[in-house]
């Protein structure tokens, strides 16, 4: 009897640890919204592991490392067969992953990877549907540090299949396939980032964090034109109170360097995911970085913004026509103030007027320009004079 009840006693301080050491787990890792670079806005299919080497050196070389970057993430089409125990093995593009993360590892970086709950991946790779433990367990002993669970398949495969006509008991499932993958990463007992891409399905920001979830997106995929980054930030609209420490709302990987955004949207781009605290994973071709693209993911007074200790994600206060004005809660009592011309036809003939009290503020206020790195102050029906798709970015460290 008495040797049960120790027994017993005993068991429950080891599941009480063993809590104990998940929760610590999950609550270490992206204190501040996630840092880093992804193979896919850029190289998407055709990524390899001399690219991943290349923009690890780069990230070092350029300086990235020391402003903040730190995860280096394979996304899909690493994936090649399942051998007759199920384990998941490399396609040819990666030969050697244990070697690639511990590559990444000697520069002082950390490495991602990429799967998803259904059978295959968006890019038609095998995913990990009935081998989440395994694959788990794997990225682990490789020394994987974040990885990006993307639903793709899980759609059709079980989704669709198991519950054809009933939505909810669809978004059930989905839900405790991310929980059975969370679980996985935790039984590892390895700090992994579980970055969720179920593009917003079901409110992911109401129920992601109790599954261990420390970033899930909020939308469809992002693409390098302002129509659509735009339309993106508009969607971030009320979902301020799901971020903080340890859990962002993820609007997807910046753009910044990629397709047809100009300078001035890549600015904006950069300035509006920090305003949001969104994760930084910068998407674009490293070693052929532009200086001018080098400033922008470099820039430290932006990158402060989203990495504040506070962990407040910012919102859209007022708008009037196309100009929007923006703030974030920052800490210490400060404020990031964002004015962004979002129309694409209307060019920089007329100043926009600013409107502090609108903000919470109070006579003129004492602050600096974060593109311009100068001081700057901003006054009540301040004249505002901003090309289309253009951003003023301003700290107020002591607001009033
Ligand atoms: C989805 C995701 C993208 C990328 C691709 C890869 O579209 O949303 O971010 O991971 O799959 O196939």
């Amino acid at each position: 009897m008495r040797i049960s009840a120790s027994l017993c006693l005993a068991a429950l301080a080891v599941a009480a640890f063993t809590v104990n050491a998940h929760k610590s787990v999950a609550q270490h890792v992206a204190q501040t919204p996630p840092m880093g670079w992804n193979s896919w806005n850029y190289f998407a299919e055709r990524v390899t592991d001399k690219d991943i080497r290349a923009s690890a050196d780069q990230i070092v070389s350029t300086g990235m490392k020391d402003a903040g970057y730190i995860y280096v993430n394979i996304d899909d089409t690493w994936e090649g067969e399942r051998d007759g125990t199920g384990l998941l093995h490399t396609n040819s593009k990666f030969p050697d992953m244990k070697g690639l993360a511990d590559y990444v590892h000697s520069k002082g970086l950390k490495i991602g990877i990429y799967s998803g709950p259904g059978t295959k991946t968006c890019g038609g790779f095998p995913a990990s549907l009935g081998h989440e433990e395994q694959d788990a367990k794997m990225y682990a002993d490789w020394g994987i540090d974040y990885l990006k669970y993307d639903l793709c398949s899980f759609i059709p495969d079980v989704m669709q299949k198991q519950s054809p006509s009933d939505e909810a008991a669809q978004m059930r499932l989905m839900i405790a396939a991310y929980t059975k993958m969370g679980n996985a990463l935790k039984a590892t007992g390895r700090p992994i980032v579980f970055s969720l891409c179920q593009y917003g399905w079901d409110s992911p920001w109401e129920w992601a964090p109790a599954l261990g979830g420390n970033l899930w997106r909020t939308t469809g995929d992002i693409t390098p034109e302002w129509d659509r980054m735009y339309a993106i930030v508009s969607q971030q609209e009320g979902l301020e109170k799901y971020a903080g420490p340890g859990h962002w709302n993820d609007p997807d990987m910046l753009e910044v360097g990629n397709g047809k955004l100009n300078l001035a949207e890549n600015r904006t781009h950069f300035s509006m995911w920090a305003m949001l605290a969104a994760p930084l994973l910068a998407g674009n071709d490293l070693p052929n970085m532009k200086p001018e693209i080098h400033d922008i993911l470099t820039n430290r007074d932006v990158i402060a913004i989203d990495q504040d200790q506070l962990g407040k994600q910012g919102a859209r206060i007022y708008s009037d026509g196309e100009v929007e004005v923006w703030r974030r809660n920052l800490s210490g009592g400060a404020l990031a103030i964002a004015v962004v011309n979002v129309g694409s036809d209307r060019v920089s003939t007329h100043p926009f007027h600013l409107d502090l009290a609108r903000l919470g503020l109070h006579g003129p206020q004492a602050g600096r320009d974060l593109w311009t790195g100068k001081p700057i102050t901003l006054a009540d029906h301040q004249p505002i004079e901003l090309a289309s798709h253009d951003i003023l970015l301003v700290r107020l460290d002591a607001p009033k």
